[in-house]
């Protein structure tokens, strides 16, 4: 019976709706359904296969969808309607790792892949457990996109995540379930309980140049390049929008893996965390299971064989159908990758060879001077659109004047340009045979571009700033910007083109005025709708309720980033506690001497940063900003100062080692320095504990041979972290 034959018997007859027998045939043909399109959508995303005609596949899917909307109860979490699209999201959940994300150290050539294979040929040789020192090596391209952790449990997709700092990531699951390469169930059998895959999320090149034509014509911005296109397109709250977007996922390893009642028996030792003997071998595995996985990974029997690839895909790079930006070297056993171990945040297993930067030749057309947060003059060049390294650049970095004579470049020099990676375009030299009569010599302007208030180079510095300050819009717009930004005062939906208008049409003079916008002043924007200007004044009233260290960055003094904000108000405790140090800073009195140096004993803070304190405090108008601020609301607890004799750890040195699973390097840093102890680089007699991650070595070894406690990552959060408050 068809489905919407099925359908219309339970319509034409509600009592039929309960009965057994229509559910049954329903609920039969639904699953069969589910099965079919799934089959469907592999064959035609992943084996780029189709074994259905386009109109069939439409009218299955029609079929689909009318029986999930008569029997909701049925739908599964492997349907693929579930594919267009969930409800959108306020925000995205955090999600930790179980298994880091690790990035990989780089090799730019052929002396460092030898010296990479030699390295870990010494290691295992030293390694009394291994007898072999044979690699083969697995190479494959890397693929130049965005990092994702997908989970299946009993083979259904449960959880996607973003890299985020390699610890913990923003859980993107309704989005990653609206790419077609990414199976909502696993196919075939023998899968774990518990099977994470790790891969690229990408935008081909030819769908870039579509989705960029489609952007175009409907007068929206384009995208700079397909990794930012696929970046944006993952970290849109609405998945509706994401489900637009032509995205690729090509699976290239495996994370977290856990076989429970059925485990592998083959190798004792890897059985239960990974899904085969060896990394290529999982990738086939994985492309049975359903994934998409690269057509170009290929195995060799040694580090001159595997070199030999770079050359051939460096020729195959322009026809590839996709961005590369270097080739992944990993040696194929697992292990032989568990003997190698990790170093901090990178395998010792595996390395990118990055392929060299591209260049271009081009004419320097112009000079921009453009004016940033602290009234930094930076030259950029406008120059002859060129593409180069798979983008058209027409604009490049001068940085500063030094920079400037250092390449001593003119307007209208013919000028080699280097785009390597994702970074900003550069001039790398200027092509002096071709220099003509007309160039002229770059001088740093008298007056800034933008409000015309004089410019000031100090001594002792590489660049020109903007004397105007906050009557300067430039550099109003841009501390609004860092205001309102995520580690700031995290405004969601205030974007850059908002805040251009909100300072253009003169609605708000400071970041306090943010704090009085009101709605129907909003809704007059371009490019806010009306629920988004009710979702900003929610998100600015959110917004109001923080900490001391966000309230101390948001207020952008030079030289004061996340870090430093962070020290000063756990050193201080308070804000006014904070203007006071600032404001004795350098104040030279005969009974007060103590006071005025007490800014520099906080960690990070020296004469430099303590001189920008000092002046930010002491004028006025800033001052006058942070009343205001606090007269619209903004709050946050101060802080409990503990004198550094009562924190726990005081006076002991620890020395962390291994890779850590739950908090990154720099967040069990910042916890035991918190706690009162150094955090050093080696074991000495005058360690006090080691807190030891899998793939710990010789200090490792150090600290056992002296007798030094060694805490393993648990032991470590249990015994400060979570007794703590
Ligand atoms: S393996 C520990 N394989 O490159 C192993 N990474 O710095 C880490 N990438 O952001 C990943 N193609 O997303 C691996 N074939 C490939 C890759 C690849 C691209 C990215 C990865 C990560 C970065 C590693």
């Amino acid at each position: 019976m068809t489905a919407s034959k099925i359908i219309r018997q339970i319509l034409a007859n509600p009592l039929l709706a309960t009965s057994k027998h229509f559910e049954r045939d329903a609920k039969q043909r639904y699953s069969e359904l589910v099965q079919l399109i799934n089959d469907h959508n592999h064959h035609y995303y992943v084996l780029d296969d189709p074994i259905l005609p386009d109109a069939d596949y439409d009218q299955l899917f029609r079929q689909l969808v009318d029986i999930e909307a008569a029997i909701p109860s049925l739908l599964t979490d492997d349907s693929p309607s579930r594919r267009v699209g969930a409800e959108p999201l306020d925000r995205f959940d955090s999600v930790v790792h179980k298994l880091p994300m690790l990035s990989l150290d780089n090799a730019f050539n052929d002396e460092e892949l030898l010296a990479f294979d030699q390295r870990l040929k010494t290691r295992l040789r030293e390694d009394a457990d291994s007898a072999e020192t044979a690699i083969d090596y697995v190479c494959e391209p890397k693929l130049d996109g965005v990092a994702v952790s997908v989970t299946y449990e009993h083979g259904v997709l449960v959880r996607a995540a973003t890299r985020g700092d390699g610890a913990a990531g923003e859980d993107i699951t309704e989005n990653v379930r609206t790419i077609k390469t990414v199976p909502l169930k696993l196919r075939g059998s023998g899968y774990p309980a518990v099977l994470e895959v790790r891969g690229e999320i990408y935008i081909s090149s030819a769908d870039f140049i579509q989705l960029n034509e489609r952007a175009a014509s409907n007068d929206e911005k384009q995208f700079v390049n397909p990794r930012n296109a696929a970046a944006g397109s993952l970290r849109q709250l609405d998945p509706k929008i994401t489900a637009q977007r032509p995205l690729t996922m090509c699976a290239y390893s495996t994370g977290f893996v856990d076989y429970q009642a059925t485990p592998r028996t083959s190798n004792h030792k890897i059985a239960n965390n990974h899904i085969a003997d060896t990394h290529y071998d999982s990738i086939q595995q994985l492309a049975e299971w359903g994934f998409f996985t690269n057509s170009e990974i290929t195995r060799f029997s040694s580090i001159d064989k595997a070199i030999g690839f770079c050359s051939t895909l460096a020729a195959l790079r322009p026809s590839l159908s996709y961005e590369i930006d270097g080739i992944v070297f990993k040696v194929d056993s697992f292990l032989l990758q568990a003997e190698l171990g990790f170093v901090s945040r990178a395998p010792r297993w595996a390395i990118a060879y990055k392929f060299p930067a591209e260049e271009a030749i081009t004419q320097l057309n112009s000079i921009e001077w453009q004016v940033g947060r602290t009234g930094a003059l930076t030259p950029v060049a406008k120059l002859e659109p060129v593409f180069v390294g798979g983008v058209t650049v027409s604009n490049a970095t001068l940085h500063n004047i030094d920079e400037i004579q250092r390449l001593d470049v003119r307007v209208g020099d013919t000028v080699v340009v280097r785009r390597a990676g994702d970074v900003i375009p550069q001039i790398a030299r200027v092509i002096i045979e071709e220099r003509t009569t007309d160039a002229t010599a770059i001088k740093v302007p008298t007056q800034c571009s933008v409000c015309q208030s004089p410019v000031l180079r100090l001594d002792d510095e590489a660049v020109t700033r903007c004397t105007g300050g906050l009557l300067c819009s430039a550099q109003l717009k841009e501390a609004i910007k860092h205001f309102v930004s995520r580690k700031a005062m995290d405004v969601d939906g205030l974007g850059d083109k908002i805040v251009d208008q909100l300072v253009e049409q003169k609605l708000i003079l400071t970041v306090a005025d943010l704090y009085s916008l009101e709605l129907n002043v909003l809704a007059g924007l371009e490019r806010l709708a009306d629920k988004s200007a009710s979702n900003l004044i929610a998100a600015l009233e959110a917004s109001k309720s923080t900490t001391l260290a966000k309230f101390l960055y948001s207020l952008g003094i030079r030289e004061v980033g996340e870090t430093t904000a962070k020290n000063l108000a756990n050193h201080f405790g308070s804000l006014p506690a904070i203007i006071k140090a600032a404001i004795a800073y350098g104040f030279e009195s005969d009974d007060d001497h103590s006071n005025s140096e007490e800014l520099i004993n906080v960690d990070d803070v020296g004469p430099i940063v303590a001189k920008h304190l000092n002046a930010f405090f002491s004028l006025e108008r800033n001052l006058e900003v942070i009343i205001a601020l606090q007269a619209a609301g903004l709050n946050w607890p101060d802080i409990d100062v503990k004198s550094a004799d009562q924190l726990p750890l005081n006076g002991q040195t620890w020395v962390l080692t291994g890779s850590l699973e739950t908090l990154t390097r720099d967040q069990a840093k910042a916890q035991l320095e918190s706690l009162g102890a150094k955090v050093a680089g080696s074991v000495s007699k005058k360690t006090h504990c080691v807190v030891a991650g899998p793939g710990a070595g010789s200090k490792l070894a150090k600290a056992e041979s002296l007798g030094i406690e060694v805490l393993d990552e648990k032991g470590f959060i249990e015994r400060f972290l979570l007794t703590n408050d």
